[in-house]
């Protein structure tokens, strides 16, 4: 830990008012919005009689160089000294400024990391630099499935902002990390805001070998590059992208019996390969439910700029060049980044479901990836009878979309197309008997009845229309854009 026991209760103590809530209270909106965009001329003005919480917000929302004595009362009853001694604010000019990252996160948590290299322009990040609250950080946490859990594990767990979430719903959490750093930031993190998480040392799932979790998140250092290690948030010390597939391998040992890993991943666009094969190789053979969702694709050079810049790399051209270079020997031509979702729903034929899904999501994702897994496992439960025993009705706000040409007899439909405008906003191209099908979806009518009057109308047999409607029900209903009513 970064502070004593006795220190760390103080420095809650001080940060009483320090919440996200508090800041914006004292802010104001104006204020707010200016420093959501690095601008803090207003958040200035209304800090500048510099009491306890404005002196905070000048020193860890706005990077300024307080008076020393103005610090001091900030963080009473911390002893200044203390403050000093973890890092917490560090001499600057004639004043101190921050040392570290104390970021008011969530309702009332505080998470404690290193500055980013914003914040220290030209100086590249220590090689054993915490990161704190970021876009992957986020993205994983809205990601999660939020549904009570016994056992949590938060693989890598850094300043420990997946293991505040899991906190919430799971009886216990625990955190691994190979960085001793990392694990005190973790602990500081836990202690200032009440928790208790068991956190342990080790590369990878070695310091919970043999143990089993009912949820596992993380936010690994996915990093697609040649396999050096310089920073321990970005890199695994594994070449390419071994270090998803890793994961994928070590899933089935590492969750119980309905339990589910979630975790971020980086995926090599090999030339000539499928990056969905590719995928789909890292899962097949676990015997567990995969859903992988590709939210972004990313060129060598934007790549390799953007984690070359996030460590503060920007003065060293050789290093961009060898890591292009070794894009280019591999025959990386891009690389994908998104969520890979497993579960061990105890089956013998598990569901594996690789997706581009870089349309704009309505969140939070988590209520979407725990809806989609419980459509599989109703799918899972109903047969082809069962489905057409089923009444369905079309998801909220469906939305039909035509495109037609005007031709010599009128408009002429060339397409049609189902849009969802909530939720994964998912769009499928369907033929007219889909639609007709989709229409006659209003939770009241059996499928099997609906198929029996359209078949009727478009003079099919009744069991071939059931054929061919079947599978495309269930991949409706796998999507969500048709619901089963009970
Ligand atoms: C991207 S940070 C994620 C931190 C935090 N969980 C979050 O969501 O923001 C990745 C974390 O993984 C840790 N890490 C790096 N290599 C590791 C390894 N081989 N085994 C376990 N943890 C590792 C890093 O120290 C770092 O704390």
């Amino acid at each position: 830990m970064l502070l004593t026991d006795k220190g760390v209760d103080q420095l809650r103590t001080a940060l009483t008012d320090y919440t996200a809530s508090g800041i914006a209270e004292r802010l104001g909106p104006a204020a707010t919005a200016g420093v959501s965009r690095n601008d803090f001329r207003a958040a200035l003005r209304a800090t500048a009689d510099r009491d306890p919480l404005a002196t905070l917000i000048r020193l860890f929302v706005c990077g300024q160089t307080e008076p020393t004595a103005a610090v001091e009362a900030a963080f009473a009853p911390l002893p200044l000294a203390d403050a000093l001694a973890a890092g917490l604010v560090v001499p600057h000019g004639d004043g101190l400024r921050q040392g570290l990252d104390l970021e008011a996160y969530g309702d009332s948590w505080w998470v404690l990391a290193d500055l980013p290299a914003a914040a220290h322009p030209g100086i590249p990040l220590a090689p054993d630099h915490v990161l704190g609250v970021g876009g992957a950080s986020t993205t994983l946490a809205g990601a999660t499935i939020r549904r009570p859990v016994g056992s949590a594990l938060d693989l890598g767990v850094g300043c420990g902002v997946q293991a505040l979430h899991l906190t919430q719903h799971a009886t216990t959490v625990t955190g691994t990390d190979v960085s001793e750093r990392a694990l005190s930031f973790a602990a500081t993190t836990a202690a200032l805001n009440g928790m208790d998480w068991e956190l342990l040392r080790g590369d990878m799932v070695a310091p919970v070998a043999g143990r089993r979790f009912d949820l596992v998140v993380s936010n690994p250092p996915f990093v697609v590059g040649p396999g050096t290690a310089t920073h321990a948030y970005r890199d695994s010390g594994r070449p390419s992208d071994a270090l998803a597939a890793e994961l994928a391998a070590a899933a089935p040992d590492l969750l119980t019996e309905g339990g589910t890993m979630q975790y971020l991943a980086n995926w090599a666009y090999v030339t000539g390969e499928d990056w969905g094969d590719r995928v789909a190789g890292w899962v097949a053979g676990t015997g567990l439910d995969a859903w992988v969702i590709q939210r972004e694709v990313a060129d060598p050079v934007s790549y390799v700029d953007l984690w070359i810049s996030d460590a503060g790399e920007v003065r060293d051209p050789a290093r961009k060049a060898e890591w292009l270079d070794w894009f280019d020997a591999n025959k990386i031509e891009a690389v994908g980044f998104g969520l890979i979702t497993l579960r061990r729903s105890g089956t013998d034929d598990p569901v594996v479901r690789i997706e581009d899904l870089r349309q704009q999501v309505a969140g939070p994702l988590g209520a979407q990836v725990a809806a989609w897994f419980d459509r599989q496992q109703f799918l899972r439960v109903h047969d082809a009878a069962g489905l057409l025993a089923q009444r369905y009705r079309a998801a909220e706000g469906l939305q039909l979309r035509q495109e037609a040409t005007m031709g010599p007899e009128g408009w002429a439909v060339d397409r049609q197309v189902l849009a969802m405008p909530h939720g994964l906003r998912w769009s499928e191209e369907i033929d007219p008997l889909v639609l007709a099908l989709v229409g006659g979806c209003d939770g009241q009518v059996p499928l099997r009845d609906q198929i029996s009057v359209l078949a009727v109308a478009h003079e099919v047999t009744e069991s071939d229309l059931a054929e061919a409607a079947v599978p495309i029900v269930a991949h409706l209903v796998e999507r969500g854009i048709l619901l089963p009513e009970d």
